[in-house]
């Protein structure tokens, strides 16, 4: 049976070499490069060509930027996602997506396998692999980069053997996975944990010393859980994003330097630029705080974790996700508002909230005049609040 296999496709030194390894040491009769838009900044016509001049047999280009926002970026933000606490998943969230995108293309391309250029030690290997086998299971999965040994020198030589041009562009000593929820950047230098990262890691954000001296509010407005404005002006998702990207990352605000526990059990340092994530994450959990009862907030805050965790672990397409999904929908539905935030220097504090919708009511919680909140009624649900500890007391004497 002939072998044609669609290839996601980033332009990078690995994605570039797996075309000949898969023609010449896999079996491959037909390679589709295909590679995803997701808001790196990439051009995608060269990217295009330069599959084609590699060996592939066809290339196309899917701009997934704005579904990209839509369908991983929002759903994320209302589950406040942020794993081990501190990871908005910006690039763990691109995966089940580029996996979609491989099965849709193995579809309209007649193919039969489907492959990626992540190595063995990675997370997004994981991701890539269990979407592919959740949505289609039929389909055969090729790793080259889990095949070979190449260090990265050896992994050069063997595209110039195949006829590959050398990469001109200067490379960096660390890796750098971008798209328009974040930046990440790992290996290299990151590696030792007593380094302390220079400027020239980090592109999305001022250096909070270097931001300027006065602060900047920006007021973001949420309708049902979903950022709808910047400062009174309604904005689509993706522009959104984009706008609130520059201004947080101007004032220093989204950095972050983590020791991350990847799904195949290793801990690795990893550092994040997610300016506009952790600000909208922010201001969506203000906002949750004003307009939801304290019992949803409290369970809903531990089940973000879980969500966390299981998107982090690949399982975007899985059932947990989809149930916990079924828990988050129905949170958002009040979590209407506004929330104005104050930058200044790598920090970010609430500065206003307002909705319509508030479960804060100063009827009840004020001292001043027109107060309604019974307070005859304290003394006999304290009684009974301490019941139960004032039997066990009894019994354990
Ligand atoms: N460690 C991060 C994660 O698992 C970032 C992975 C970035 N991917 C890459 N191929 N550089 O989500």
């Amino acid at each position: 049976m002939t072998k044609r296999v669609v290839l996601a496709y980033s332009g990078g030194v690995d994605t570039t070499a797996c075309i000949p390894y898969l023609r010449h040491e896999m079996g491959a009769d037909h390679i589709v490069a295909m590679a995803a838009d997701l808001g790196q900044g990439d051009e995608l016509e060269p990217l295009r060509r330069k599959a084609l001049e590699a060996g592939a047999d066809d290339a196309v280009v899917v701009d997934v930027k704005d579904r990209f926002v839509r369908e991983f970026g929002i759903p994320a933000i209302q589950a406040n996602a942020l794993y081990d606490g501190h990871y908005p998943l910006s690039s763990a969230l691109g995966r089940p997506l580029i996996g979609e995108l491989l099965v849709e293309t193995a579809r309209l391309h007649g193919c039969n396998a489907v492959s990626h250029g992540c190595t063995g030690k990675g997370n997004d290997q994981v991701r890539l692999d269990l979407t592919v086998g959740l949505l289609n299971s039929d389909l055969e999965i090729l790793a080259p980069a889990r095949e070979w040994s190449f260090s990265r020198a050896e992994t050069i030589a063997y595209s110039e053997k195949h006829g590959i041009a050398p990469h001109v562009t200067q490379e960096k000593p660390w890796a750098i996975d971008l798209n328009i929820l974040g930046r990440n950047v790992e290996a290299g230098l990151i590696e030792d944990l007593t380094w302390e990262p220079t400027e020239e890691v980090w592109s999305l954000t001022t250096a909070p010393e270097a931001a300027p001296d006065t602060p900047a509010h920006v007021t973001v407005g949420f309708a049902h859980g979903v950022p709808v404005s910047v400062d009174g002006e309604e904005l689509a998702p993706l522009v959104l994003l984009g706008r609130l990207n520059s201004l947080a990352g101007s004032h220093g605000v989204g950095r972050v330097d983590m020791l991350e526990n990847r799904v195949v059990g290793v801990k690795s340092r990893e550092l994040y630029e997610v300016p506009g994530m952790l600000l909208l994450i922010r201001a969506h959990q203000e906002l949750e705080n004003l307009t939801l009862p304290a019992d949803v907030l409290h369970q809903k805050r531990q089940l973000e974790a879980v969500w966390s965790k299981a998107v982090y672990d690949g399982l975007w397409h899985g059932p947990l996700r989809e149930a916990l999904d079924g828990f988050v929908r129905p949170t958002q539905r009040n979590v209407t508002g506004e929330i104005t935030l104050k930058l200044y220097k790598g920090g970010m504090s609430v500065a206003a909230r307002s909705s319509a919708r508030a479960m804060y009511r100063q009827e009840l919680v004020t001292y001043g005049d027109g107060c309604t909140f019974d307070q005859s009624s304290a003394e006999g649900f304290i009684d009974l609040f301490g019941l139960p500890s004032r039997v066990w007391n009894h019994v354990s004497r």
